[in-house]
């Protein structure tokens, strides 16, 4: 055989044998699909129905797991979280308009706003998480939104964020029901809040509709995902909105692993979150001891966000050294590592993680958490900044130019600049402190 570096490098990978704390939710566990799913990579047959058509065995599959979830609609996705929020914005704004977003939020959601011509309304989190977290929005911040835009066609949310954090959906949907607004939240880290001690799950808090990355924390293939909707208005267009965006051919493995892990949730759920609530609440508590806290406030009981920083130790830092003994964390910024843990992780690998953080040293200095500097001004929509043709320019050369893209010191936190806005002499003194040098403009 030629060359092949990708499968090379993912045979490599695999030698390794780290345990997995990073999606998806499987873990390549024996027990979490069945190996022969590979064989059903069927097409659209008389026998196994459509998925932007589904009248059979998808429909059947979609309408259980809108059971499972209380939902009045369920739709399967094999394009991500990623299709399903294109797919919810679609039905909330299929003409553009305003709509009101946290400024938390996935660059799926921004290329969205600009396929959709929708303007952003920001609404920035109150830092309620502790230090180098971003925070959560607040029903009265939306109150004040709301009261000012009464012409928004949607409100949207991150709940859970990507280090668990979870918003006050209740007071939040309340907010909206009483405005009379859809209140759209991205649930891609928190496909699994229904099952449990408690229920968490945004859909049953209150919300119109959610995207669920199912294959972050469930035994689902990457890619699948399940659209829920609740608002009733929105359910005849789904099928449709959906097909706008994505491919004609969906994967039939993946498809199958959603309905299959539907079974499992019905089945197994309950036990099985609440188990690992309780594996995920001892290490936080050994992690408290080594002085690594967790996030302030309500927060996904199964994830573990621990803020090695506050030790001195560089998040980077502590992802590596936990490598090194075998495990590998999902995610790492300065202040912090994130370690997605699921009933598909065994024993041996927490006590490997256990005994990982036990042994986390300092390493290089930890750079403090600098305050974000205000909104800068909005000239153009996203889908003006997006599509229009860009150039990369070095940081100091960028000031008082328009930016092509979004920029955050770490990723999942909350963006100084989004495509449209203008660039100012403190964005760029901000992001240089961080170790950003260039930036996409709009020529
Ligand atoms: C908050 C959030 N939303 C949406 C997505 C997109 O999900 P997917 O990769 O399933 O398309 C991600 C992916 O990491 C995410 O973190």
């Amino acid at each position: 055989m030629t060359e092949t570096p990708l499968y090379t490098a993912l045979l490599e990978h695999q030698r390794k044998s780290r345990s997995s704390f990073h999606t998806p939710g499987h873990k390549s566990a024996p027990d979490a699909l069945p190996e022969h799913l590979l064989s059903f990579d069927f097409t659209e047959l008389p026998d196994t129905d459509s998925l932007y058509e589904a009248q059979g065995a998808i429909l059947e599959a979609e309408q259980r797991a809108a059971t499972v979830f209380g939902a009045a609609r369920t739709l399967f996705s094999a394009g991500g979280c990623t299709l399903c929020l294109q797919t919810m914005l679609c039905l909330a704004a299929p003409c553009g308009g305003i709509i009101l977003f946290d400024r938390i939020l996935h660059r799926s959601v921004v290329n969205a706003m600009a396929l959709l011509d929708i303007t952003p309304v920001w609404i920035l989190p109150r830092p309620t998480a502790g230090a180098g977290l971003p925070g959560r929005i607040e029903s009265r911040d939306i109150e004040d939104a709301l009261n000012r835009h009464p012409n928004a066609k949607a409100v949207f949310l991150t709940s859970p964020d990507y280090y668990g954090v979870l918003a006050d959906i209740p007071a939040i949907a309340g907010v909206c029901q009483e405005k009379e607004v859809p209140l759209l939240v991205d649930n891609a880290h928190g496909t699994h809040l229904r099952f449990g001690t408690e229920n968490l799950h945004p859909l049953s808090l209150g919300a119109s509709a959610t995207a669920c990355s199912a294959h972050k924390t469930l035994p689902v293939l990457t890619g699948g995902a399940w659209l829920h909707l609740a608002e009733p208005s929105f359910v005849d267009e789904a099928k449709r909105a959906m097909a706008l965006f994505g491919s004609t051919s969906p994967s039939y493995p993946i498809m199958a692993s959603l309905d299959l892990a539907r079974a499992w949730l019905e089945e197994k759920g309950h036990a099985a979150f609440s188990s690992l609530e309780q594996r995920v609440s001892a290490i936080r508590l050994l992690a408290e001891d080594l002085g690594f806290p967790s996030p302030l406030g309500l927060c996904d009981p199964t994830r573990l966000t621990l803020r090695t920083a506050q030790a001195g130790i560089c998040g980077k830092d502590a992802a590596e050294q936990l490598r090194q003994m075998g495990v590998e964390p999902e995610y790492a910024d300065d202040a912090q590592i994130v370690l997605i843990p699921t009933p598909f992780n065994s024993e041996e690998d927490f006590r490997r993680l256990e005994h990982g953080l036990k042994a986390l040293h300092p390493q290089s200095p930890v750079t403090a958490a600098h305050p974000l500097p205000e909104l800068p001004d909005y000239v153009l929509s996203p889908r003006q900044a997006l599509l229009a043709p860009q150039e990369t320019v070095s940081l100091s050369n960028s000031v008082g130019r328009i930016a092509a893209e979004a920029a955050c010191p770490c990723p999942p936190g909350v963006p100084v600049v989004m495509p449209g806005e203008k660039i100012t002499r403190e964005i760029v003194d901000f992001l240089r402190r961080y170790g950003i040098f260039a930036m996409k403009v709009v020529k």
